[in-house]
């Protein structure tokens, strides 16, 4: 395979997996005010463009001031289906073929939003994604800036739900709250057969420290950016070793931090981390996971092989079964052969 440059049709149609995704953080305007409108919640804008005005943010902690206002339009659980469905349909455009959703139920319940409007709306567009050929599993994310008793009683109301679940995480304000904050309420989702990651966001205080925590002390599955290893070698050869992913998200690092640490997630790469690539909250930094792919191409200049790794490591730091794991891998194969062979043909034929 030549080390040439994937073009955009190319990385399209490449096979590939979202880890890294908030549910909530696809909340594009159109959908807001048409949220909005059905139920008659007042948002302060009534255009596309008043609403795309404010998602304006420099730092994780403005990025969420914006964030968890807008979900107020979120109340029924045909809202959750409609959020949800939407990005599900956007992501097979890009070649997404299996996603791992984040969904934050305390940002809806504190807001008096019933947990099962939450998760049996999600719920079913994961489902239903199957339609547009991508089979979709939910994580429940706990509100780290939350306390850990909200955790806990967050983890035992969605006990009876658990099937529509596989996993836990933990996300926004890292500021203060580090990850053995919550070891409670992670070793009760591991007893219970559910599988474990967390949020350790970009150039954080305590950045390494944290991630230690979530290695050492929570024992997680894998870790939501986490690009901040890369400064601890030790650190790095443990997740190396574990084959534990990196859920790296190049567009979202370049708006919360001032660059999108495109050195970094190559050097992991180049490292044999399992690092990946995904878009975090596309509908505030304005792109989807193929335009993650791209940006950090544009960037980095990475070639042909490193892409497909980027996609191999997306399926294999995927919670799904191994059998299920090697038939995406096998249609990576497929896919980079038969776009080979179609180069190949094109160069004849013009040489004709
Ligand atoms: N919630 C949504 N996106 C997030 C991110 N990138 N970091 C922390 N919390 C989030
Ligand atoms: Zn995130």
């Amino acid at each position: 395979m030549p080390a040439t440059t994937p073009t955009r049709e190319f990385v399209l149609g490449l096979p590939k997996s979202e880890l890294h995704l908030h549910l909530e953080g696809t909340l594009e305007p159109e959908l807001k005010l048409a949220l909005a409108t059905r139920n008659g919640v007042d948002i302060g804008q009534s255009t596309v463009e008043e609403v795309r005005k404010t998602y304006v943010f420099d730092s994780l902690a403005s990025f969420l001031g914006v964030y968890y206002p807008a979900m107020n339009v979120l109340v029924e659980e045909q809202d959750f289906y409609d959020l949800a469905s939407a990005y599900f349909l956007r992501a097979a455009t890009d070649g997404v073929r299996r996603v791992e959703a984040f969904f934050d139920p305390q940002a809806h319940t504190s807001r008096g939003v019933p947990i099962e409007n939450v998760i049996l709306g999600c719920s079913r567009a994961a489902t239903d994604a199957a339609d547009f050929g991508i089979s979709a599993d939910l994580i429940l994310c706990f509100l780290r800036d939350f306390t850990a008793e909200s955790a806990l009683a967050t983890l035992q109301e969605a006990l009876p739900y658990k099937d529509l679940f596989i996993g836990v995480g933990l996300d926004s304000d890292e500021r203060d709250n580090p990850p053995a904050k919550f070891a409670e309420v992670f070793a009760l989702a591991r007893s219970e057969g559910l599988m474990l990651t967390m949020h350790c966001d970009i150039d954080q205080v305590g950045s390494i420290e944290n991630i230690r925590q979530v290695l050492e002390e929570i024992k997680v599955d894998r870790i939501d950016h986490g690009t901040n290893i890369v400064e601890n070698p030790e650190l790095v050869e443990l997740v190396r070793e574990r084959g534990i992913g990196l859920t790296c998200c190049p567009v979202s690092n370049s708006f919360v931090t001032s660059d999108m640490k495109a050195t970094e997630i190559v050097e992991l790469l180049g490292r044999g981390v399992k690092v990946t690539v995904n878009s975090d909250d596309p509908a505030y930094f304005g792109g989807y996971i193929a335009d993650n792919y791209l940006a950090l191409i544009e960037k980095s200049g990475l070639g042909i092989d490193d892409v497909v790794t980027l996609a191999k490591n997306s399926f294999e730091a995927s919670w799904l079964a191994d059998d299920e794991k090697a038939l995406h891998l096998a249609e990576i194969d497929h896919y980079v052969e038969s776009y080979s062979d179609a180069a190949a043909s094109a160069t004849a034929a013009e040489s004709v």
